[in-house]
């Protein structure tokens, strides 16, 4: 197929994995279990986040379904086909992975070329240039990849892995040397042309701002498993648990200590708040969570109020946009930070009332981290 912009255009393709699993072993070391049983069907021409901490297991998964890493159990589809035991090369796949290595004697333009020279694709040279000017990168065609920053030859791989117009894309980490206006830029394109182009696309981010704005779906990992699965929206208003919720929310979401009432009410140091929950057994320890943008603070003096907490402002930032007030509830050793109108200046000592809508307070078991609901 071709769009008369000298990219052509893919198939769109589902990804499935099924009960994916790696354990790394080596001789004289202990083995480790990086990936567990993960199941994700990606749409076809979704755009994927897959968004964790250090260690959790996101480049393994985008290295097996490259190719790049053998699958210790379980399975990888793209449309219909089983691709777990291809070599990387028959796999239709698009990888941007910054350590994939470019050829050093060869410019940028021929590196980006190679591929589709040996498929004797007689449109290189267009296809080339027109991903390289998308991505704000023509100027570096003629350069070899050791003259390259790091920014640089991020953009490159990321041209790489789009110039053979796959089927399905992943790309780990694609922007994290970008500086912040060229990240921007950038990712903006990439979604446009992921768009265009409807490449089945996994982008491996810690960064949770690149994540939410990228994302059709996220996918929550922690510890080699899938903690949830939804639009940013479903992630961020309904977390599963106290880890996603922990993760997702910037700044983060407040964690206190508290008592479930049984009344309609939870329990945090001496006051309570109203909650919705259907789960109204007797009394029992709950953690209690509180995005600070959903808290809200009324006016200096007015503390003790009767369906809100009479709190102590600690610190206060004045960050233009809003403010952020770091206040103490009284009986709860954690401080608890809510975020305030612009126009609403507070100071240190100040006794304000803290109030929260009820449905947006969630609890969580303190042992599992599971929501309660
Ligand atoms: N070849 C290997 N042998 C043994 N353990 C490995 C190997 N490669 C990765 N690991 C371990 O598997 C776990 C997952 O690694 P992985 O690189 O997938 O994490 P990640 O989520 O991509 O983290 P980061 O955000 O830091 O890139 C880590 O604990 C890592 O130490
Ligand atoms: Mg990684």
């Amino acid at each position: 197929m071709s769009t008369g912009t000298g990219l052509g255009g893919a198939t769109a393709q589902p990804l499935t994995l099924s009960k994916l699993d790696k354990v790394y072993s080596s001789r004289g070391r202990e083995s480790f279990h990086a990936v567990k049983a993960m199941d994700l069907a990606v749409q076809p021409g979704e755009l994927i986040a897959l968004l964790g901490p250090s260690g959790c297991g996101k480049t393994t998964t985008l290295r097996m379904i490259a190719g790049l890493e053998t699958v210790t159990g379980g399975s990888i589809m793209i449309g219909d086909r089983e691709i777990s035991q291809l070599p990387p090369g028959k796999r239709n796949v698009g990888v941007g992975f910054e350590s994939y290595a470019l050829y050093p004697p060869l410019s940028v333009r021929e590196n980006l070329g190679y591929g589709l020279k040996a498929r004797k694709d007689p449109q290189a040279a267009e296809r080339v240039q027109a991903i390289a000017d998308r991505l704000e990168m023509a100027d570096l065609l003629d350069l070899r990849p050791a003259g390259l920053s790091s920014g640089q030859k991020q953009r490159v791989a990321l041209a790489r892995a789009l110039v053979r117009n796959p089927p399905v894309l992943l790309l780990d980490e694609p922007l994290s040397h970008l500086d912040a206006s060229a990240r921007n830029r950038v990712r903006r394109e990439l979604k446009v042309l992921q768009r265009e182009f409807g490449y089945t696309t996994i982008v491996v981010t810690h960064d949770q701002v690149e994540a939410l704005s990228l994302a059709d779906r996220l996918a929550v990992m922690n510890a080699g498993v899938i903690q949830q699965f939804g639009t940013p929206d479903e992630v961020f208003d309904d977390p599963a648990n106290l880890f996603v919720a922990t993760f997702v929310g910037e700044p983060q979401i407040n964690i206190i200590d508290g008592v479930l009432t049984g009344d309609g009410t939870v329990r945090l140091g001496s006051g309570t708040l109203p909650i919705t929950i259907t789960d109204q057994s007797a009394e029992r320890s709950v953690k209690v969570g509180i995005r600070p943008a959903d808290a809200a603070l009324g006016t200096a003096g007015d503390a003790g109020s009767s369906d809100g907490l009479a709190v102590t402002v600690r610190f206060y930032e004045h960050l233009m946009e809003f403010g952020l007030a770091t206040v103490d509830i009284p009986g709860v050793d954690a401080r608890t930070v809510i975020q305030t109108p612009a126009v609403q200046r507070l100071a240190p000592g100040d006794q304000v009332t803290l109030t929260a809508p009820a449905d947006r307070i969630y609890l969580f078991d303190p042992t599992s981290g599971d929501r309660i609901r």
